[in-house]
């Protein structure tokens, strides 16, 4: 059971006491509420979990939180899932033996104001951990392409984007995410992509290129995002 306590001062110069927890059933009413503001926030891009689903989350045991007094203020939620069809395994790129469990980052969600402080960079941390603690090797997620502030986020956590593919619960374009603790075996050939250019990305992700850095000017996450103004590189590196 992890406890790790940290401060935190907002850009209000406000002070927080902060506490980052495992999250399991006690914590479902808000994880739940909190999963919903990011569906809400999203607007599109993001798609709406049950709540068996979040309840799921909660007993992987990798799923974190971050609180300050009894507030939870950022999660993380991991599902454990066994791949165990050739279906799956396609979908994510699997090379290797299967049945395997393997971890997913369901979803992920700070509050506004506490937002740029660090906090998703710490649950991401956190949960790999866990999740390795636990044998697992393979640790991936999906984002909507339009989603640049996460995009960016997880490739600052050694992410990278491995594919594009249509989610099979809602049709969305999603990207395949994958941590990759060793980034050695990457070659020094590498392109820069527009963020956009969906058709040359997916050309190179066929040629075993993935996206391990993000440039972006000019956005914001949430309602307020105007990523037409934004200009966002992809820097794709062969594996
Ligand atoms: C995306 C989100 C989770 C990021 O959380 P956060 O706690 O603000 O992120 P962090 O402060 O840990 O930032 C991690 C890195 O990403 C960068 N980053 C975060 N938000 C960014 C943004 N809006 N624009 C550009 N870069 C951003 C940070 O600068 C940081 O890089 P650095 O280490 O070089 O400074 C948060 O904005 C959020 O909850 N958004 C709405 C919900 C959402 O999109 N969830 C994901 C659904 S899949």
């Amino acid at each position: 059971m992890i406890k790790e306590s940290f401060s935190l001062t907002t850009k209000k110069n406000t002070h927080y006491a902060c506490e980052m927890v495992n999250l399991d059933s006690s914590h479902f009413e808000e994880a739940y509420a909190i999963d919903m503001r990011a569906f809400e926030e999203l607007n599109g891009k993001y798609i709406k979990k049950s709540e068996a689903f979040i309840k799921a989350c909660l007993r992987s045991e990798c799923s974190v939180g971050i609180k300050t007094g009894n507030t939870l203020i950022a999660t993380v939620t991991v599902n454990i899932e066994k791949i165990n069809d050739e279906k799956r395994a396609s979908i994510l790129g699997f090379e290797e033996h299967w049945p395997v469990f393997i971890g997913f980052i369901e979803g992920a969600y700070v509050l506004p104001t506490f937002r740029k402080q660090g906090l998703i960079s710490r649950l991401y941390c956190k949960a790999v951990q866990l999740l390795k603690e636990k044998g697992i090797q393979h640790i991936y997620s999906a984002i909507d392409p339009r989603n640049h502030a996460n995009i960016i986020a997880m490739t600052k956590s050694d992410f990278a984007l491995q594919n594009l593919y249509h989610s099979n619960l809602n049709g969305d374009l999603r990207y395949l995410i994958k941590h990759h603790s060793e980034q050695v075996f990457l070659t020094d050939k590498q392109h820069t992509v527009l963020i956009d250019d969906h058709d040359t990305q997916v050309a190179y992700f066929k040629k075993g290129y993935i996206g391990v850095h993000i440039t972006v000017k000019n956005i914001v996450s949430g309602k307020t995002s105007d990523n037409k103004s934004a200009t966002c590189m992809m820097l794709m590196k062969k594996r």
